[in-house]
């Protein structure tokens, strides 16, 4: 789904966008940033049994990235750690109608914050890493 234009999903998020905030105890949290423009995403997690119960996040930078980071904490909140694994960055494109062309690297953030924030949780907890964590973990630290 491309377009030039933002479609009415990505305009709703933007405007309000869901979870917005800090979780002071966060269980884990992810940091990234895209090296290019500067923006950067910051998304908490509080876990409970394995559950992510809360997820806010932070992102100062743009519309796309403000947009994809509300629709990615909708789609972890409630689900289990190895649930939210699952989430991609074609399905919260899908959930928010698809993004100009142009934009598509700005969503790459919110996933990214995502697996990061798992990554925290689970090593601070000496939990065991799954290897596309890891991996992921691991691409993000070089780039
Ligand atoms: Fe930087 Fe969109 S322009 S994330």
């Amino acid at each position: 789904m491309e377009s030039n234009t933002y479609s009415s999903g990505v305009i709703r998020h933007f405007q309000h966008p869901h979870n917005y905030g800090k979780i002071n105890n966060a269980d884990g949290i992810g940091i990234v940033g895209n090296v290019v423009c500067g923006d950067e995403m910051r998304l908490y997690i509080k876990v409970e049994d394995d559950i992510i119960k809360d997820v806010k996040f932070e992102t100062f930078g743009c519309v796309a990235a403000i947009s994809t980071s509300s629709v990615v904490t909708d789609l972890a909140k409630g689900k289990r750690i190895k649930d939210a694994l699952k989430i991609t960055n074609s399905k919260i494109l899908k959930e928010l109608g698809g993004l100009p062309l142009i934009k598509i690297h700005c969503s790459l953030l919110a996933v990214d914050a995502l697996y990061e924030a798992i990554y925290d949780y689970l090593s601070k907890n000496k939990k065991k890493i799954p290897e596309k964590v890891q991996k992921k973990h691991n691409q993000l630290k070089r780039a």
